[in-house]
Parts: C-alpha cells; structure tokens; sequence
C-alpha cells in the first residue's frame, strides 16, 4: 500500500500556517468567511460586472472553470489588490487526463498498471494547467467502478480496490508534487465520496444501497488511501447513499472522513449538489439544504449558492455556530497557504514548460503505448512485419479521428494537436506498403451502411484489414450512460462484412468503456483495446501494430459476455453454490420437461456462461510469459508479521517485452465472507527475450485486513491461498497461514 504522508500538505489538523490563519479569519466579517466557502463558475475569458463586485467584495473564495491566463490574472489582481483582505483564489478545473497534451482517459491509464506512468501523466498536467492558472484540479476519480454500462467508468481507476488506490494516489503525488507550494504543483480532489460508481442499473447519478462492510471494504479504501498520501481536498457524490445524500451525509463527512481518518483537508460539493438535497426529496428548501451540507462537513459550495443566501440566517438562529464556519473558513485559507498563493498568487508561466511540448508528448505517447491491452492475436498475426506485406486496408471510423481519440472530459484538449493511426500508419510504412482508407461508415454510432461498398472493396484487394472501431468519446463520461454496450450503429454488420471478404482482420477498438465482444470476436484474428488513447493515441498503436512495442497493458475491469452478468468483477463472493464447468448448462442443451432439479443447481445464467469474456489482470504479450518455482519464505506466520513471496518469471518467446506480474490471494474463512480473489500486489518488469528474474514481493498481515462483521479492520488468523501470474484467472498457486501466537 502506498506510503503515508508523503506529500507538504497539512498532515493533522494543526499546520504551521495556523497563527496566520487565526489571525486572518479573526478579522473576516462574515460575509467574506462565507465567501471563501463560495465557488463560481468562470464566464469564458470575461469578468461580468456582477463578478468583479463580488471578488472586489471578497466574496468569492473559489473559481471554476476558467482558463484564460489573462482573465485569471485579472482576477487573482483584484481580489488580492481590490478586496479588503487581498485573500487569492483557488482556480479549479476539471483537468482529468491531460490538460493541452491528453493522456489516454483515466480507465486506460489504469491498463498500464503503472504508478510511475500515471504520476508522470498526473505532472504533465499539472505543469501545462498551472502555466495558465489553474491551481486546483478536480481529478484523481477514484470511484469503483463495477458497471461498465455507467458513463464515468472511462473517468475511473477500474473495479480493484487495491489497484485503484495504488494509482490514485500516484496521481495524486504527480498532480501536488513534492511540495504544494513548488511552481508547477496543483491541488488535488479525491471524488466522489462515495460510493458514486455504484449506480443502480449503471445509470449516472442513480441511487446506491451499499451495505457498510462493502462500502469499507471495496468502496473506501483507495479514498482513505489518498487521505493518507495527503490530498488536498474530497469532492461529495451527487449520489444518495444508503438514504442519505453524500452532499449532506454527516456520517460519511464526519464520522468516516473527520474522525476515523483524521483528514484535515476541506470537502467541497459536486456542481449544485448541496441545492440538490431537495430535489432528493432530503430538504425541503434551499435553507434546509444549506444548513444539512454545513452540519454534514460540506466545507464549500460550488456553483449553488445556498450558503450564500442561507448561512447568514442559519448563524443568526443559532443552528450553526460561527465557530463552525471559522473552521470550514480555516480549511480554506490553509490550502491556500500550502499552495503559496498568499506570497504569490500569479502564473509563472515562464518558469514552466511549454504546452504539448515534446517531452509532454513523449510522455502521452508512452502512456498511449502502455496502456493498450491485446485481447486477442491468433497465429501471431501481429505484430505486423511492413516489409512482408503487400497492401493494408485502412476501415472504421475512428481511424482518423483527432477528435474522437481523445475521449472523454477534455476540457482544454484539441483535436488539432492529435495524431490519428491513419497518419502514424503512413508514417510508419512510408511507401513500402500499398495503403487504402475507407471509413466505412461515418461515426461510431451511424445505422448508415451506404458506404460498406468501399470498405469491402479495398478489403477485398488487401492482404490484411485493419478496422479502428468503438465508440466516439461523448457516448461515455458524465450522464453518458449505455443500457447495452456493444459496439454501437452498425459496426458488427460492418465487421461481418469485411470477414465475408475473407482478408485476416485485425481490430483496434477506441472506447470509453469494456464493450461486450462477444460476437464479434470470432471474427477478428487479432483484438487491440486501446480506449481512448488521447493526443498520441495513432504513434503509439502504430508501434504496437508494427512490434516496435509488445503490448503490455492488463485490463483493470473485467469485460463481459453480455451486459446481464453485470455486476461481473474477479473478487466475487463465492456463494453457497458457486458456479463450475460441471454444473453449468446452457438452456439449449436443457432437455425437453427436465426435472427442476436435475440442472445444476449453481450461481449461473442459463443463457450465457459464467465467466467473463476477458478477465481482470488479462492482457496477451508478443512474447510468452512462464511463471513458475513459486515459494513462500514461511508458510506460516503470526498476526503482525510478513512474509516474502518470490516466483521466477521468464520470457520464453523471441521478443523482449514487459509483463505485469499480479499476486492474488484468497482468506478461506472469515467472520464476513471473503472475496474469492483479491490483488495485493503487482509489478511491471520488463525482461528481454529468453530471460529469466525472480521477482519477490512482501506481504504483511496487515495487508490482508479487512472490515468484519463489527466494521473493525483486523487480520484473521486463518488459512490463506496467493496465486501469482499474468492475470486474475492464474493457477499458479501456494498456501499460508497466519497464526495468533509469536513464533
Ligand atoms: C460535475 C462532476 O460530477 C464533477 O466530477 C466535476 O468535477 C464537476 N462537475 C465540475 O465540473
């Protein structure tokens, strides 16, 4: 698990800025105190009348979505030279994956399985948002995400809580840097607290019934991970919780976030969701809304200004007291003292590096290449040798789409900075292949198969089609929810017409989310999940396409069959019947008027199989991988010790390569049911053809804590399976125990 308190930001309630602080808010009236709880949306590069007044009045503590340089400069001007207390702002902005240069969307980050990738990602971001102002980022999204039908999976980390906490809090370190107060270094936002991934029916916004051990144990933990690395700020779920809305749940902002974790960072609202509890149906009015945000640890408001109009009374009567806002105040001004903003609250462009400068792009490319996961590659048809074959056919939409490749929540990106594959392809066979480009049909989600002629027609006279199909980037993201999530329009009718051609296909899927494949796998010789791969997207398939690269990416989410599995992830409980190969039938081989009980009686659908079309962890390689001499250093170990694992890894095939080495382990019996699988650990190695490492990994007995049946965390002493391999399906396998006695 990640290291604790890394990171220059205030690590308990007390900092050294605290007698400024004090002294600061001792001298705030009321209304500027309220102001710094207010966060206002930007105008597009202009400042109305009724802003100016309100900066000027020092009621504004919090800007959003602004990124004009000069318009930001403008205003931290006249808050700090025109308003009373020259207090600066924080300006925050969704800077997601990538500011100008964009990296693949947050999911296909998570594909790498890299920490350092995705910490370098995070700080490119934080180098090119600064240069224009920005201070504050509302980014890592480290909801789990079980629902590949919900929009803003694309946004998140995966369904893993191991490994969303891992990489949530590398972006973290790589958004905030060494020191929040370093030129370049911008506060981070763990969101959404919580449980927001859980919609019902994957459907954004939705209500979520968590059950309190699940919600510790699945949803929580990277959100405490990242409070423990010192992020700067939580954001509050839109989402009603368990009967209670995040944005007013006092037992998840006060008893959880304040008290359990000690955090001392402030939280602000989702965009009007405080004004929300009532459309909930959870206040009655605005007032109301205001006064359960306040009392719930809401510490700013953003955009709705309920607080605004509502604390004001609310203080006069007594409900909240000014030493409550005082302290929601303090949490404010003490981020903005981390970030250095009362000695300098201006942009220091010219201490930063350019924007989409090479280095940037050289660090989207290499995330772009990372993060692509081979699903398939039957007779290694790639990698594809340009000087052994004749001609390629080009086929699909989001060939050559500079826009569509960049996916979702790109605020500040441009379709004109982007590389498509169609142009990296060119690049990279020069004339020594016959190229022909087709799209086939006009986007992702076009009926229209008015131009299959031509697809077929160019597939027909090429040795191998290559077809670049998926989904455009608005149909996942925010309120971009699907209720069935195959490919979209007619692109598996466009498929079955290029494999009635007979020429291999080799498919690169663009996409926001895991799509059900199943269909149209049999079809394709070779599968590449590239997701939405961002600026650099087209050179980085197209080393992977040509073997300058192996792909290495591993699937952060498991794909399924068919949306009806969904809820489908590797940790599953095992239930009193669990599925197996012996019990499942299919309704088709159910014979006419069986007996109820003859079938097996087991946690199946009859219509499609149990497992996964692709499981978590899995992702193929240009090489092969053998793993095998796993050993423990003890088999059995008291509470409070660990235990040294080592397996040897080698690369068996011809071409060097990475592999993301996965340790898996199962706690047989536990006071609450225990996951069938669980990652604990991973490694991204790179070995080169014919070699061989050991590769060990240490496990605590406080890695394999979990909530019990009281909601304490504790490790049972007990049996334990670890299996280690390429992926979560791997039957490399060993035991332990873990015993109450000191050796
Ligand atoms: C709503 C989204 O839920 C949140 O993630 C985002 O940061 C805010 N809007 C601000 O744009």
């Amino acid at each position: 698990m990640p290291s604790k308190g890394h990171l220059n930001l205030i690590t308990n309630n007390s900092s050294h800025y605290d007698p400024q602080i004090s002294e600061l808010v001792s001298r705030m009236d009321l209304n500027e105190k309220i102001g710094q709880l207010s966060q206002f949306s930007g105008h597009d590069a202009c400042i109305p009348d009724h802003l100016q007044k309100a900066l000027r009045e020092g009621c504004v503590g919090s800007i959003l979505n602004e990124v004009d340089g000069t318009t930001i400069k403008e205003m931290q001007r006249i808050v700090v030279e025109e308003s009373r207390l020259g207090i600066p702002l924080l300006i925050g902005r969704d800077v997601i994956h990538g500011f100008k240069t964009i990296f693949p969307i947050p999911l296909g980050q998570a594909a790498s399985w890299s920490p350092e990738l995705v910490e370098s990602a995070a700080r490119v971001a934080a180098l090119e948002s600064a240069s224009c102002g920005v201070n504050w980022t509302f980014a890592p999204m480290i909801d789990i995400s079980r629902d590949p039908r919900w929009g803003r999976i694309a946004e998140s980390l995966g369904e893993d809580p191991y490994l969303c906490s891992v990489l949530g809090v590398a972006m973290v370190k790589g958004f905030q840097g060494d020191n929040l107060a370093d030129v370049g270094s911008i506060a981070a936002c763990a969101k959404h607290f919580a449980g927001y991934g859980a919609a019902e029916s994957g459907r954004d916004y939705n209500t979520t019934n968590i059950p309190e051990n699940e919600l510790r144990n699945v949803y929580l933990p990277p959100f405490k991970a990242v409070a423990e690395a010192g992020v700067a700020t939580f954001m509050a779920s839109f989402s009603d919780l368990n009967g209670v809305p995040a944005s007013g749940n006092e037992w998840l902002m006060k008893q959880v976030l304040r008290e359990e974790w000690d955090y001392p960072g402030f939280v602000v609202s989702d965009w009007e969701s405080i004004k929300q509890l009532s459309v909930h149906g959870f206040t009655a009015n605005d007032k109301e809304a205001a006064f359960e945000a306040a009392n719930a640890g809401i510490d700013m408001e953003m955009v709705s200004t309920t607080y605004h109009k509502h604390l004001p009374s609310l203080i006069g009567e007594g409900k909240i007291s000014v030493s409550q806002i005082d302290s929601m105040v303090s949490k404010v001004l003490r981020l903005k003292f981390a970030l250095g903003l009362f000695e300098n609250p201006y942009i220091e462009a010219d201490r930063l590096p350019a924007l989409l400068c090479d280095e940037h792009l050289a660090v989207a490319r290499k995330a772009a290449t990372k993060s692509c996961v081979l699903l398939k590659n039957d007779f290694q048809i790639l990698p594809l040798d340009a000087n052994n074959i004749k001609s390629l056919a080009i086929i699909g939409p989001l060939a050559d789409d500079a826009y569509e490749q960049l996916g979702t929540w790109i605020f500040d990106g441009e379709a004109q900075h982007s590389v498509t594959c169609l142009q990296a392809i060119q690049d990279a066979i020069g004339d020594r292949v016959e190229l022909h480009y087709a799209k086939g049909i006009d986007s992702s989600r076009s009926e229209d198969q008015g131009d299959f002629a031509h697809a077929v027609q160019i597939a027909t006279s090429s040795s191998v089609a290559l077809m670049f199909l998926g989904e455009e980037s608005i149909l996942s993201g925010e309120a971009h929810c699907r209720s069935d999530i195959k490919l979209p329009g007619c692109q598996e009718q466009l498929i079955s017409a290029i494999a009635d051609t007979g020429t291999p296909i080799i498919l690169v899927v663009m996409a926001g989310r895991p799509l059900t494949l199943e269909k149209i796998m049999p079809q394709a010789d070779a599968v590449l999940y590239a997701w939405h791969p961002g600026t650099m997207g087209g050179p980085a398939i197209a080393d992977l396409l040509f073997g300058v690269h192996s792909p290495s990416g591993k699937l952060p989410v498991t794909f399924p069959r068919t949306v009806g599995q969904i809820p489908l992830y590797y940790g599953q409980k095992n239930t009193g019947k669990p599925a197996t190969n012996d019990s499942f039938m299919h309704m088709n081989d159910i014979p006419l008027r069986a007996a109820q009980t003859s079938l097996g009686m087991s946690a199946t659908h009859l219509d499609t199989h149990f497992t996964p079309l692709f499981s978590f962890g899995y992702g193929l390689s240009y090489t092969t991988f053998c793993y095998q001499n796993i050993s423990l250093s003890q088999h059995s170990i008291a509470l409070g010790e660990s235990l040294e694992v080592n397996v040897e890894l080698s690369n068996i095939g011809n071409i060097d390569a990475e592999e993301v080495a996965q340790l898996y382990v199962r706690d047989l019996v536990g006071n609450v049911t225990r996951p069938v699988k669980e990652l604990k650990g991973f490694q991204r190695v790179y070995l080169q053809a014919g070699r061989s490492r050991t590769l060990s990994f240490t496990l605590s007995s406080a890695d394999l804590a979990f909530y019990d049946r009281k909601m304490q965390l504790r490790t049972e002493p007990g049996q334990f399976h670890l299996w280690i391999g390429g992926n979560s399906e791997t039957e490399l396998r060993t035991e332990f125990e873990i015993h109450n006695e000191v050796n």
